[in-house]
């Protein structure tokens, strides 16, 4: 895994990056880390930083350790290893050893975050906001009732907006 410039993210299609090939959100550090499975959420500028912007349900044992921790990876992977990221995205790593399911290879990087071997890009972020969102703010409550009222999936999202620090593949 070899750092690279931020640039490098010019080449790829963000819609598909997030949306279809999925992403590892995972925070802790290599003694006690937690990793899950998202396909929700943005790359791109904000107050002139390179950011992410993360969703995550309060229920995630994952959120967690983005809640303790200063910094979280971002990482994705070749579709060979699609199952990985279904295992990660299906299981709590309450229940389970849910990287040795995954049959993933934890990698420590510089600034003490953890990534894994087989991802072909990682992005090392650093927590710069969050909120949790509220009832009141939703403009369309269609979106109110079909994600949260019938709480299909859990509580409201936390928003995390991440400053992109390191680019690693
Ligand atoms: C394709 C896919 C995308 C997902 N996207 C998100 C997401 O953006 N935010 C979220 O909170 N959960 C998302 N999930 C659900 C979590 O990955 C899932 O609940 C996971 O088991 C949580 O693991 P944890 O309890 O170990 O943190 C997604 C699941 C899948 C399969």
């Amino acid at each position: 895994m070899k750092k690279q410039d931020i640039s490098l993210l010019a080449k790829e299609d963000v819609f598909q990056l997030i949306g279809t090939e999925w992403m590892l959100i995972t925070s802790g550090d290599s003694s006690h880390f937690n990793t899950m499975t998202a396909s929700w959420g943005g790359l791109g500028w904000l107050w002139n930083r390179p950011v992410a912007f993360l969703f995550v349900r309060p229920e995630r044992y994952t959120h967690e350790f983005i809640e303790r921790n200063e910094r979280l990876t971002l990482s994705f992977f070749p579709e060979a290893q699609r199952k990985a990221l279904q295992v990660c995205g299906s299981k709590s790593g309450r229940d389970c050893d849910k990287v040795k399911e995954a049959e993933l290879t934890p990698v420590s990087l510089e600034s003490g975050t953890v990534s894994f071997a087989e991802a072909r890009l990682t992005l090392d972020c650093r927590k710069l906001f969050k909120s949790d969102m509220k009832q009141a703010d939703f403009l369309d409550k269609e979106i109110l009732e079909k994600w949260y009222n019938d709480k299909p999936g859990g509580g409201f999202h936390t928003v995390y907006v991440v400053e992109i620090e390191n680019v690693y593949n």
